[in-house]
């Protein structure tokens, strides 16, 4: 399936330059585990080079837009009406201990509103891709949240804490109240654009996590919506305002889980 906007063309051939040089660094990261070297300057590199072929591409082709991106910041800041939203590596942890669970997640802002997305796997070589109106994809096929209603027989996933969360105590506790009404266990795989692309495609049923950055969620926010998903996003209250705190579901179980976890919604769009 293809997805024409110009926007997705150019997201897509910028994804693709940046994955090859972070498959070769993914590699590399293999020989380093079984060495006595520590790999972890080697996976800041990474990251940087893979942001850098990104916005490169993407500049090349848009001089003018808007970006932000994890590790550069933000870029072209006046331009409010196009706007990139770049998490180059999403799953550095995963990345750094040569886990194959980490993305590429890019998306698209037309007046801070989400027109595109794409999270790329380039490991599996799994595509999840979106535009407004278009529906979701991964690779050549459509894809739609499950059709679970019982949080009970739900699959889901979470992610955090940080070490340095002020709010450890409380998600913990959070945990442990949310897995005494589920039968299955929680899964933890840390790549949060993936745990809402792996919502958006029906393997989990849904995913909560508290303090996201907008662009670890942006992509994924698009594509999980156009794949009839649910998505709440809270602004964080009680640590730095700039996290946000997310539920996203398929649509059966979206009430269960927002009143099991966060209590106050600001945005339900
Ligand atoms: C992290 C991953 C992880 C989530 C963290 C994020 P990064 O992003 O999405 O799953 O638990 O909160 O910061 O640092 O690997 O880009
Ligand atoms: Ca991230
Ligand atoms: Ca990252």
């Amino acid at each position: 399936m293809k997805l024409d906007s110009p926007q997705m063309n150019l997201i897509l051939r910028a994804c693709n330059k940046a994955s090859r040089s972070l498959i070769r660094d993914f590699g590399e990261i293999e020989k380093l585990q079984v060495s006595a070297k520590a790999p972890g300057d080697f996976v800041s590199s990474a990251d940087k080079r893979t942001e850098k072929i990104i916005i490169e591409e993407l500049l090349k082709a848009q001089p003018d837009y808007g970006i932000l991106s994890e590790e550069a910041g933000v870029i072209n800041e006046k331009n409010k009406n196009n706007r990139w939203i770049i998490d180059p590596i999403d799953g550095t942890s995963n990345f750094l201990n040569g886990i194959p669970q980490f993305s590429i997640s890019i998306g698209y802002e037309e007046e801070n509103k989400l027109k595109t997305g794409i999270i790329y796997d380039p490991i599996k070589n799994e595509l999840f891709f979106a535009e407004t109106g278009s529906g979701a994809f991964l690779n050549n096929s459509r894809i739609r949240v499950s059709k679970k209603k019982n949080l009970k027989h739900s699959l889901l996933g979470t992610g955090g804490p940080r070490s340095s969360s002020k709010l450890k105590k409380e998600i913990f506790e959070e945990f442990i109240e949310v897995s005494k009404n589920i039968e299955t266990p929680i899964r933890k795989f840390g790549s949060a654009s993936l745990d809402l692309a792996s919502v958006a495609c029906g393997r989990f049923d849904g995913f909560w996590q508290h303090d996201l950055n907008y662009w670890d969620i942006a992509a994924g926010k698009i594509i999980l919506k156009e794949a009839g998903g649910f998505i709440n996003i809270v602004r964080s209250e009680t640590s730095d305002p700039n996290k946000l705190n997310i539920v996203a579901t398929n649509a059966g179980i979206h009430e269960q889980l927002n009143s099991s976890v966060f209590k106050k919604k600001v945005e339900n769009n």
